[in-house]
C-alpha cells in the first residue's frame, strides 16, 4: 500500500512512521508513506497557500489552486483509490473504516489548517472525509498520522502474528479482554487461575466472557457483537 500525505507541516510527520510496527511495514515494502509539502505546488508568491474568507470572518482558508495543482500533479504518478480529507466534520474513524481502507492500494490524505480548505476542493477532489474524534486539532497532520497507523498495522503481513489484529479491541465490536504476563503472583496479586490451566477452550471462553463484560461496562454504546 502507498499513502501520500499533503501538508504544510511535513516536519510533523517525520517521526510517527519510523518506529515499531510501521517501520517494519515500510522495511518489508508493505507500506510506503510519502509526505509532500503543499507550498511546493502554489503558483502564488512566497509559498502562499491560504487567504482570508469571502464574506468576512476570522480565520484563514486554504486556497483552492495550490491544493488542486498538488493533487493533479500527484495523480499523474499515482492512481488513488481514495482522496481523504482529515476534518472534524468528517465521518468518525472506527475500526471498521480502518479495516476497509487497509484493503486499498493507494490513498492520498489531505491535511487541513486554519478554518479548513476551500469547499470546492471537497466538492471536486475529495472522496472521503474522516474525523478522528469530536475535538478540534490545530491541523490535520496528527489525524493523518493516526489514520495511517490504524490502517498500516492492518495491512496483511505487517503484524508478525496474523491473528493478533483479530483479537484487538473493536474487532467484532468487543473490547479486548485483560492480559497478564509473568510473574503469576506479584505482591499477592494473582493472575486469574484459568489462564494457567492450560486448556485453550476454557481460556478462550473466559476471554470472550471478559470481553463481553468489559464492553457492557465501558462501551454500552457499541452495537452488540
Ligand atoms: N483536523 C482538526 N481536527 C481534526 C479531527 N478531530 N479529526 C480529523 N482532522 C482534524
Amino acid at each position: 500500500m502507498r499513502i501520500d500525505i499533503l501538508t504544510v507541516l511535513p516536519e510533523l510527520l517525520e517521526g510517527p512512521f519510523s518506529h515499531s510496527i510501521l517501520k517494519r511495514a515500510r522495511e518489508r515494502n508493505l507500506l510506503e508513506v510519502h509526505v509532500h509539502q503543499l507550498r511546493a505546488y502554489t503558483p502564488y508568491k512566497h509559498g502562499q497557500v491560504d487567504d482570508t474568507q469571502f464574506g468576512g470572518g476570522a480565520g484563514m482558508v486554504m486556497m483552492v489552486e495550490p491544493i488542486a495543482l498538488a493533487i493533479e500533479s500527484l495523480q499523474q504518478q499515482v492512481s488513488y483509490d481514495e482522496i481523504i480529507y482529515l476534518t472534524p466534520d468528517g465521518e468518525r474513524l472506527n475500526q471498521q473504516i480502518a479495516n476497509q481502507l487497509s484493503l486499498k492500494n493507494n490513498l492520498l490524505l489531505l491535511c487541513g489548517h486554519y478554518k479548513g480548505v476551500d469547499e470546492r476542493i471537497r466538492q471536486h477532489f475529495i472522496t472521503r472525509e474522516i474525523s478522528i474524534g469530536d475535538y478540534v486539532l490545530s491541523g490535520g497532520e496528527l489525524a493523518a498520522a493516526v489514520l495511517t497507523d490504524a490502517i498500516g498495522r492492518l495491512i496483511p503481513g505487517v503484524l508478525n502474528n496474523e491473528t493478533s489484529a483479530l483479537t484487538d479491541s473493536f474487532q467484532d465490536n468487543l473490547l479486548a479482554p485483560p492480559v497478564y504476563t509473568r510473574p503469576a503472583e506479584y505482591r499477592g496479586w494473582k493472575v486469574p487461575e484459568v489462564l494457567l490451566c492450560g486448556d485453550p477452550k476454557k481460556i478462550d471462553e473466559w476471554r470472550h466472557e471478559q470481553s463481553v463484560l468489559r464492553t457492557q461496562e465501558r462501551r454500552p454504546d457499541l452495537p452488540e457483537a
